[in-house]
């Protein structure tokens, strides 16, 4: 079957870095078909609309979705600021498409070892944080968003079904690990975290095989820097998720290597998505090849196992970036002394050169 890909660079590195992630997938699957479309701030300069009509239809339309990133600050000031890339594109893709499941692993790959943060074995990271991405204070309703310039107000909504699905998302990625989830709010607090916590409680009582439990999302983040090994799967609400899912991703040694996919569409068991690095556009680094594309290939990894069905593909690409960071190959982000500093098309060029050869 001759899968279609949307590919939506966007803005900053975006471009540059998903051109390596197609490379990859070519590489692995010389049949699938790539579109590409305009989004983010390019797309607004282009047409005023930073998710044009077109380039929502052929996602619609597509297997899924290869993402770069959106962004800058030459669009920080758009007014209305519904047309922000973040908001008018990602957001509202994330929306229209229903991905409500974010998976976003953070592993430490044996050869960056000492490029975490954290001394010594203590960075030595395999979780994934499964972040709820279509409820929360993210999607408040916009009516309630400012009054008379003075105030300003955010509205946290979570429905029982919304976090209900998310469980499930988390339970089957549990299922493939260590069975063990760790579900993390503010229950202290906030009454939508104290939903969370007991929809989450009703869920482990009918889910016995996978042992949960509960934490403050301020213990959480300070137990990820005390010993991130406890963590297996990180199970979260939209917010917490975004600020968790960089911290961990740095306990990795750089936001340069972590993929996500972000899951949904029609079923409640995603197979539908769009796949992105963690990373934002970086624009200080633009055109200048110094991006890293490891997350963005890594992406495409998580696009033939999530959406594809395609696993020995999906390994065979992790094995490829594996090998090019233990031959030494680095870029700007991860370089260091006795490694060889590379441009972002050169790291592409060497995990798909890997990937081609027999
Ligand atoms: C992410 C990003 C986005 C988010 C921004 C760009 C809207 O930080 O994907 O984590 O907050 O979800
Ligand atoms: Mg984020």
């Amino acid at each position: 079957m001759a899968y279609t890909i949307a590919v939506l660079g966007g803005d900053g590195i975006g471009p540059e870095v998903t051109a390596e992630a197609v490379k990859a997938l070519s590489a692995v699957k010389p049949t699938l078909q790539f579109s590409d479309a305009l989004v983010g701030g390019a797309a607004y300069d282009e047409t005023g609309n930073p998710l044009p009509d077109d380039t929502l239809a052929l996602c619609k339309k597509s297997d899924a979705i290869i993402f770069g990133a959106v962004g800058g600050p030459r669009y920080d000031h758009i007014q209305p600021p519904s047309l922000r890339p973040e908001t008018g594109a990602l957001l509202r893709l994330r929306q229209e498409l229903n991905l409500f499941a974010n998976v976003r692993p953070a592993i430490t790959w044996k050869p960056l070892l000492h490029a975490s943060p954290l001394k010594g074995d203590r960075g030595r990271v395999d979780l994934v944080v499964v972040r709820e991405l279509t409820g929360g204070i993210y999607f408040g309703k916009p009516s309630e968003r400012r009054d008379n310039g003075t105030t300003a107000v955010d509205t946290c909504i979570y429905s029982k079904a919304e976090i209900e699905r998310i469980a499930k998302v988390a339970l089957k990625v549990a299922r493939t690990r260590k069975h063990e989830i760790v579900s993390v709010d503010k229950a202290n607090v906030l009454e939508t975290s104290r939903l969370w916590r007991e929809t989450i409680d009703e869920i482990a009582a009918a889910n016995q095989d996978v042992k949960f439990s509960h934490l403050l999302i301020d213990n959480c983040a300070m137990q990820l820097v005390r010993d991130p090994a406890q963590f297996d799967v990180i199970l979260t609400e939209n917010m917490f998720g975004d600020i968790l899912s960089d911290e961990a991703s740095m306990i990795t040694g750089s936001l340069g290597l972590l993929p996500s996919a972000s899951l949904g569409g029609d079923s409640d068991e995603p197979e539908f998505g769009l796949y992105e690095p963690v990373h934002g556009s970086a624009p200080d680094i633009a055109g200048q090849g110094r991006a890293n594309p490891i997350a963005a290939i890594l992406s495409a990894a998580m696009l033939l196992r999530y959406s594809l069905k395609d696993d020995k593909a999906a390994e065979r690409i992790e094995l490829a970036v594996e090998h090019v960071l233990e031959a030494g190959l680095r870029t700007a982000d991860i370089f260091e002394k006795n490694s060889k500093l590379v441009t972002t098309k050169e790291l592409g060029d060497a995990v798909a050169f890997k990937l081609m050869s027999p």
